[in-house]
């Protein structure tokens, strides 16, 4: 029995249709519960509308009606933010339906597109006129561009494009009340006044829910090279980005920090990754050099880097792939991190960001911390090094139970973010706040920044409709 008002149903249903309506329990499940099952919510409805003028009609009957809307995408991400509470009253709406590529317009180097259009197939859409759209993250093939926007997603080419907020140039938004501001301006100038765009980038459905954007293209990559470098410690790999960096310039695309701990967990749990290497090694980074040319010097770039910096004892072995198979399989061990660990039992997942020079000392507080507070745990540290973003995720000791590891999870996590702020760093570089980090915004972000967050929210969805009990 749904705890909607009839009437509202009766509008919504009259609004989606009935392929857009998910009633039943069972059906409802995959949108109550995210990618590691770490959250689990229950709703009065899934609305799935098929258009902008749809999201809209919906937007509009919910208000009316006092109820709540948490908009969802592909659901991968990782701090709850797309999850219902657990009320049964909220309403979740999905916006897998607008999967439309509205316009390609390659002379303004832009695409427009729907924010249901999944990541991967907007990468395609883009190859197909011989562009790139540059974003890429782990779960590409299932997130969606919606969500992308909504958590200012970044990932691994961050080092050389930028995050979602820089690869944005306009957006098309449903306003708490249901007004739609059509901000789809493929402009890469304009100063008349605030940049509303940015305030619904990185908003976790907070403000309103995203439609449609107009995205920057780049164009292809037509080489690249790829290698897989074992190093003493995180401080080589700041001195080995800084090398790399001076030397290839914009050409360094990709450096992917990983600890031993983390590799072992792919070796252990993802099929078909091997380790390159015949003996252990404490970190290794991902290194990839691209170019527009067919023929750029990669490979004699990435050797003079790497053998400047074996001789100097800040890399300890490195291979290069010699195939597109062998690119494939090195990035499947980085990117297979993240489901590796969900075979380690319980995590605790931390997203943290401090300047690039920061890391080593980073890590050797943190790692000491945890080690003498919390025995056994394993720490689980890798990221975009690149952009100071390190994923220092926690998985519980082996032979602990679940229950006092699930205990210690406060704990640990202000042991992380009181570490992180001595560095002055944030807490979550690119995740979000969703439900998992609001409480801990209250004590790790300045009251000032806090109170000009309230207060926009209060100013653009006063009922406090749209996604209410995340990010703030
Ligand atoms: P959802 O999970 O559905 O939603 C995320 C948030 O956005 C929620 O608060 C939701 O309410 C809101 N939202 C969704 N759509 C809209 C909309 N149209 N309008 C308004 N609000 C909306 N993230 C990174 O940044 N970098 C990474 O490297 C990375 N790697 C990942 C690897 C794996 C294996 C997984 C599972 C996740 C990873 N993520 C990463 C997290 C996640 O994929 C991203 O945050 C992604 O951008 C979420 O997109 P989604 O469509 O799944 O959004
Ligand atoms: C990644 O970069 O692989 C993800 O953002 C990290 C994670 O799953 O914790
Ligand atoms: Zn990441």
């Amino acid at each position: 029995m749904s705890h909607l008002p009839p009437e509202l149903l009766h509008a919504l249903g009259e609004i989606v249709g009935p392929a857009g309506l998910i009633e039943d329990e069972a059906a409802m499940q995959a949108y109550l519960s995210d990618w590691r099952n770490a959250y689990r919510g229950r709703a009065a409805l899934v609305v799935r509308p098929a258009s902008r003028e749809e999201v809209a009609a919906v937007v509009r009957a919910c208000h009316q009606a006092g109820v709540a809307l948490v908009p969802q995408g592909g659901n991968t991400g990782l701090c709850g933010g797309s999850i219902p509470d657990e009320s049964g009253r909220q309403v979740v709406l999905s916006l897998t339906r607008m999967t439309r590529i509205r316009q390609v317009d390659p002379a303004n180097e832009t695409i427009t597109v729907e924010a249901g259009v999944i990541l991967q197939r907007l990468q395609e859409a883009a190859a197909d006129v011989g562009r790139l759209f540059p974003l890429s993250l782990g779960a590409e093939g299932s997130c969606t561009i919606g969500g992308n926007l909504a958590t200012n997603a970044g990932g691994t080419a961050v080092l050389r494009y930028g995050n979602m907020r820089d690869l944005t140039l306009g957006l098309e938004v449903v306003l708490p009340d249901g007004r739609i501001w059509d901000g789809l301006r493929g402009l890469r100038k304009d100063n008349t006044g605030y940049d509303l765009k940015h305030l619904f980038i990185g908003s976790e459905g907070t403000l309103g829910i995203i439609t449609a954007a107009v995205l920057k293209l780049y164009p292809a990559v037509r080489s690249r090279t790829t290698a897989w470098v074992a190093l003493p410690s995180p401080q080589a790999a700041v001195d080995l980005i800084g090398r790399m960096r001076a030397l290839c310039g914009d050409r360094l695309t990709g450096f992917e920090l990983m600890s031993r701990q983390s590799v072992e967990f792919v070796l252990r749990h993802v099929a078909g990754c091997n380790d390159p290497f015949g003996e252990v090694h404490p970190w290794y980074v991902l290194i990839e050099l691209s170019d527009t040319l067919p023929e750029a010097p990669l490979n004699a770039m990435l050797e003079t880097g790497l053998g400047e910096a074996l001789e100097r004892g800040e890399v300890l072995d490195a291979v290069v792939a010699g195939s597109e198979a062998q690119v494939a399989a090195l990035w499947k061990m980085r990117e297979g991190i993240s489901e590796a660990q969900n075979h380690e039992g319980p995590s605790l997942k931390h997203d943290i960001s401090v300047p690039v020079s920061s890391i080593p000392a980073f890590i050797e507080a943190a790692d000491r911390q945890l080690q003498e507070a919390f025995a056994g745990v394993r720490i689980v540290a890798y990221g975009h090094v690149g952009d100071g973003n390190l994923h220092y995720n926690i998985s519980k000791p082996p032979s602990s139970e679940d229950a006092p590891f699930k205990a210690q999870a406060e704990a640990i996590m202000h042991v992380i973010y009181r570490v992180t702020c001595d560095f002055a760093g944030s807490i979550s570089a690119e995740h979000g706040l969703g439900q998992a980090k609001r409480e801990a915004a209250r004590h790790y972000k300045q009251p000032l920044e806090l109170e000009l967050m309230r207060s926009i929210k209060q100013s653009m969805d006063p009922a406090g409709l749209m996604n209410p009990g995340k990010l703030l």
